[in-house]
């Protein structure tokens, strides 16, 4: 490891530390449009200026700094996302855009001079906390959300991106699908820190992925008949937060059954007072399995469960699916040339799947040759402030990208 690019690492994980943490916690509160956000947004144009590098934000939020001239052949696209879930780790987003500036540091040190332009990215709303769908940013780039259907997502104080994007100085008429700019992009390598215990297991500071399981978020409305908490006969009741706890108990069981996950991390109940049958709960379901067939059987099994408790407890159900990203095998070649490029210094590279979703499977959908490599997780804790990786993991995440950029830009 090159000294300069441990020594950007550190300053550049320093200066992010503070920015959107909940000092009672540690964790981070970095939601799209949020003042975190912008203070990101700032950031890393400043980053991208500090290093001479072009700057270019599309229509949907997306940053991009630009190391060559676009002219010079299709790009070697890495970095991630900065955004986190409410309360989430510094490291989910971070590490790779954090990571993709040291490894140009480096590359610029050793006298590397790319035949083709590395761009360095940091996609809008990846995690989708604040309006529900993730990866927004990198959707609406490859056309596979429609900017109508995303100005009228809205967030939990009913606002709608249109209005949030206006208020926050941005053009919600600029959204859109850029082909133009996806056809200069020859492939992406998105490096993050891994969200399980793979690679702990495996005894590897770096792996690369294989593929990100098929995974949705689907809403759960159950509504039922407000009443007295004490003067009702619990035989009289309709109430719908006894239905959505039968749901989420067997979700849980039908998850466990099928080694898929189900997890319902979200909920609200109306009008949510302590002594009254609430007359309506809604719960937002996240479902993962290892196939697309088995994810449609998870969420088919737990919506008929929940629907039949339904009917027993007088209440009714309505399941809105709010998101749904298919399996994405990343590509094939490139993932096969990342393993060659790590594993010519003698160690076993490591190739694992993934249930964490990620703007490389959007971009591999689209048709972009993509591939993604993991830093290891020491305790696989993720979407929390407990997340974590060793400093000396990372800067081998560094070394490894360093290593994948100058080939790629190379052909
Ligand atoms: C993103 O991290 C997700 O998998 O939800
Ligand atoms: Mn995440
Ligand atoms: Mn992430």
């Amino acid at each position: 490891m090159t000294e300069i690019a441990a020594r950007t690492f550190t300053t550049l994980w320093g200066e992010l530390g503070t920015v959107g943490r909940d000092p009672h916690t540690g964790g981070y509160h970095r939601s799209v449009w949020s003042d975190a956000d912008l203070e990101l947004r700032e950031w890393f144009d400043h980053q991208a200026q500090q290093r001479g590098l072009d700057l270019h934000v599309d229509g949907n939020g997306n940053q991009y700094a630009w190391w060559g001239d676009p002219a010079d052949g299709p790009a070697v696209l890495t970095g991630s996302h900065l955004d986190s879930v409410p309360d989430g780790g510094a490291y989910d987003g971070p590490l790779g855009v954090v990571a993709a500036f040291a490894a140009i540091d480096a590359m610029r040190e050793q006298g590397v001079r790319p035949a083709r332009p590395v761009v360095v990215a940091a996609f809008a709303d990846e995690e989708g906390a604040r309006f529900g769908v993730p990866c927004t940013g990198s959707r609406l780039l490859t056309g596979s959300l429609s900017p109508s259907d995303a100005l009228a997502l809205r967030d939990r104080d009913g606002r709608q991106l249109a209005e949030v994007l206006t208020r926050r100085g941005r053009d919600p008429q600029a959204l859109g699908a850029r082909p133009d700019l996806l056809r200069r992009i020859g492939c992406f390598v998105e490096l993050h820190v891994e969200q399980g215990r793979g690679l702990v297991d495996l005894d590897a500071a770096v792996g690369v992925a294989s593929m990100i399981w098929p995974h949705g978020r689907w809403r759960f409305d159950f509504r039922g008949r407000a009443d007295h908490a004490g003067t009702t006969r619990m035989s009289d009741r309709a109430d719908p937060m006894l239905t959505y706890a039968m749901t989420v108990l067997a979700a849980n069981k039908q998850a466990r059954a099928t080694d898929a996950r189900a997890t319902f991390g979200r909920v609200s109940a109306t009008p949510g007072a302590t002594n009254a049958v609430p007359s309506a709960v809604t719960g937002w379901l996240d479902a993962r399995a290892g196939q697309d067939a088995e994810l449609t059987a998870l969420v088919e099994t737990i919506t008929r469960q929940a629907a039949e408790r339904a009917e027993r407890d007088g209440t009714s159900l309505e399941v809105t699916a709010e998101s749904l990203t298919p399996s994405v095998h990343l590509d094939a070649a490139l993932s096969g040339r990342l393993v060659e490029m790590l594993g010519d210094s003698g160690g076993v590279v490591p190739v694992l799947p993934t249930a964490a979703g990620h703007d490389a499977g959007v971009l591999s959908a689209a048709g972009v040759p993509t591939g993604m490599l993991f830093v290891r997780n020491p305790t696989g804790v993720s979407h929390s402030p407990a997340e974590h990786a060793e400093l000396d993991d990372c800067l081998a995440g560094v070394e490894a990208l360093v290593r994948v950029l100058t080939h790629l830009a190379h052909p």
